[in-house]
């Protein structure tokens, strides 16, 4: 079967997509999947999360599209998990593809040599709109927004949910919207839980069950660990394991 492709978007900052794309990774390959995470995002903290050097990224494989993507693709010493990082040259390749109009299809067509490698490719992409967002959901199956439960995070989620639209409708894109990830969850909180039912009001069994707030997610990225290695018995790892075997039910 060919890889299936996730693409974790949020053009809203900060509401979790780098912690997502890490985690479920991990989370798929601890589950014996073979998994390749592209970093779409010039901060490149998918590679920090994981404790790899960030160069080179994946700016190579975007600019040259002839170059062989497999020289790009870093061991991150987990079994199962491969890398191709991102850095701030990513931000150039952005404007070479904008500059040069590339097709929608552009990434979709540099991922192709990847499919039979990988039970499924990640995409962690930036927080903005830009040429790469648009053309790494095209090159996916399903996409997954997180969303903070905070107030006003329905802002980016509506932005999101129109260039799906937008997609489907000008192109020929059949993927799928995994879900809505609602991030940050505190139950205690008035502004998480009032959220969190607008979110549910307003897209209904889209929205997945929460993941809550936890420190040991922050602090594991800061020591390049994943949650799995740094807190295997924590409720974030349970939150994030059982992401991943949704994400196995949904393939
Ligand atoms: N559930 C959580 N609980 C506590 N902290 C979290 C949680 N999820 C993520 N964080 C922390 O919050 C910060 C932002 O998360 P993250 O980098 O995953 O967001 P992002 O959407 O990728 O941000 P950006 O838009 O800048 O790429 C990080 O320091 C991360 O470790
Ligand atoms: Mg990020």
């Amino acid at each position: 079967m060919p890889a299936k492709i996730i693409v974790i978007a949020n053009q809203k900052g900060g509401v979790g997509k780098t912690t997502t794309a890490v985690s479920i990774s991990h989370a798929l390959a601890l589950r014996d999947r073979r998994i390749l995470l592209i970093d779409f995002d010039p901060q490149g903290q998918c590679a920090v999360s994981l404790a790899v050097n960030p160069e080179p990224g994946v700016f190579n494989a975007l600019v040259n599209t002839r170059s062989d993507i497999h020289q790009w693709i870093r061991d991150t010493s987990r079994q199962g998990l491969d890398l191709i990082p991102g850095d701030r040259t990513t931000a150039t390749a952005q404007i070479v593809i904008n500059a040069e109009n590339r097709p929608i299809d552009c990434i979709y067509q540099i991922c192709r040599p990847l499919s039979k490698e990988y039970d499924f490719i990640i995409f962690d992409t930036a927080p903005s709109v830009g040429g790469i967002q648009e053309r790494a959901i095209f090159a996916a199956n399903l996409l997954l927004i997180p969303t903070a439960t905070e107030f006003l995070s329905m802002d980016g989620l509506a932005q999101m949910i129109e260039l799906l639209t937008t997609l489907r409708n000008n192109s020929s894109w059949d993927g799928e919207l995994l879900g809505i990830l609602p991030t940050f969850y505190d139950e205690h909180t008035t502004e998480s839980s009032k959220s969190l039912g607008d979110l549910r009001e307003g897209f209904g069994d889209s929205v997945l069950s929460p993941v809550h707030r936890a420190t040991v997610l922050r602090e594991c990225a800061a020591e390049g660990k994943t949650i799995f290695e740094t807190a295997p018995a924590s409720r974030a790892s349970q939150e994030y394991e059982e992401l991943g075997r949704i994400v196995i039910k949904r393939s």
